[in-house]
């Protein structure tokens, strides 16, 4: 889908994904504690979330928690499950409002009975939305996605549900948290980390990544406009020649 934006004429990313990174030197720059950082970064995403969709971006995905950010204190731990917990009491109805589905990838079972129940409970109730949607990754690791779908694949073969000779790109794709979602177009990290940290690995495959060393909490609708006016400027070949 092409847009004007700014006066230009500007392809808009089907799926964004984000890395939203800096929280923790957000806050310590302003003498505040980490949660400081995630209370202001969690207040970024909702509004991101309404930026992208007035610019016809369909899909968001962000990357919340990692499965490797149960290292972290217990008490920034704990600040960053109780800023879901937050999101997530009143997402049904914002997301009523938005005509936004809301979904979850990663391994809830670890997550706190009252989170899953919050989690189902949204994605349940805004299953019928088709107008954005907004994807949260919790508890997540690429690897650990994969190996789920593989396990899930290993299951199949072993009941003879599935012959591994017939096993190509989609059934994995098919076995992935995020198998209702199209793959990425445009990933975005902020705080000028140049990693993937995990996230979305097999996804990524032929997505552009664009990386700004704005913090976290201090991205809005003018850097969201900055990283899809660089996707304009690249040239997608997906491996081919043009
Ligand atoms: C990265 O900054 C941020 C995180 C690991 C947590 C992000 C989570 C939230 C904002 C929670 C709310 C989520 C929703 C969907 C409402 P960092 O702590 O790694 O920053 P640093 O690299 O500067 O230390």
């Amino acid at each position: 889908m092409q847009k004007v934006i700014d006066g230009e004429t500007l392809e808009i990313p089907q799926h964004i994904a984000i890395i939203m990174d800096g929280n923790g030197r957000w806050a310590k720059k302003k003498h505040m504690p980490r949660g400081y950082g995630h209370k202001a970064g969690a207040k970024v995403i909702e509004q991101i979330c309404d930026d992208a969709d007035k610019l016809g971006i369909k899909y968001l995905t962000v990357y919340a928690f990692s499965t490797e950010n149960w290292k972290r204190s217990v008490e920034e731990v704990t600040g960053i499950m109780n800023l879901l917990r937050f999101y997530l009491k009143d997402s049904v109805e914002r997301a009523s409002k938005n005509n936004m589905r809301i979904r979850v990838i990663g391994d809830k079972n670890a997550l706190d009975k009252d989170i899953q129940d919050l989690i189902n409970d949204a994605e349940e109730k805004t299953k019928h939305f088709d107008g954005f949607n907004f994807t949260i990754a919790l508890n997540y690791g690429g690897r650990d996605e994969i190996k789920r779908a593989v396990q899930k694949i290993s299951s199949k073969v072993k009941n003879n549900e599935l012959d591994p000779e017939m096993i190509d790109e989609q059934t994995i794709s098919n076995e992935l948290d995020t198998a209702e979602l199209p793959d990425p177009d445009l990933l975005i990290r902020t705080s000028g980390e140049l990693r993937l940290s995990n996230y979305l690995i097999w996804q990524l495959a032929y997505t552009e990544f664009y990386f700004t060393d704005v913090l976290w909490p201090d991205f809005d609708m003018n850097e969201l406009k900055n990283a899809i006016k660089y996707y304009n400027g690249r040239d997608r070949r997906y491996g081919g020649v043009k």
